[in-house]
């Protein structure tokens, strides 16, 4: 566990109501995810119920239990995308990365997940990688995309 990370974001927040978000939000964008060990030395730092702090986790998109790749891979599947070929889009990334939506690489590089409609429908089919919009996407551009982020 990495208490010195944990210390020193706990010492931006007061121990006020209302900060366990700003908190949760730098946990994950360090760890990019919600290890558990982390967020039971919050619980108990700050005296809240481990509950609470699970409640938000999970309440939240944006927060995940489970570690996350470097590069999160969104394949939009909104009708737009899907018209025009999303889902052979989403097969091709499944089969090069060797994992299915929800999943992590083992090497901690990728993360898959869908979407429905980013609103980038002229560019369809879309897929977004971290900040990235790819649009216009065909199974052959695949391969040029992911290497970007390898
Ligand atoms: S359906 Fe994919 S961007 Fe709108």
């Amino acid at each position: 566990m990495d208490i010195e990370k944990i210390n020193s974001i706990l010492s931006k927040y007061p121990e006020e109501k209302g900060t366990l978000i700003g908190i949760l939000h730098e946990v994950q964008n360090h760890f990019h995810y919600l290890p558990e060990e982390e967020l039971k030395y919050i619980a108990k730092k700050r005296n809240i119920p481990i509950s609470q702090i699970y409640s938000i986790a999970t309440f939240y998109n944006r927060f995940s239990l489970k570690p996350k790749g470097k590069n999160v891979v969104c394949v939009c599947l909104g009708t737009a995308c899907h018209v025009k070929g999303a889902p052979k889009i989403m097969e091709e990334i499944k089969r090069r990365l060797g994992i299915n939506v929800g999943e992590t690489t083992d090497d901690l590089n990728f993360t898959l997940e869908e979407v429905r409609c980013i609103g980038a429908c002229s560019l369809a089919p879309a897929v977004v990688v971290n900040e990235d919009t790819h649009g216009k996407v065909t199974p052959k551009d695949i391969d040029k995309i992911l290497d970007r982020y390898r």
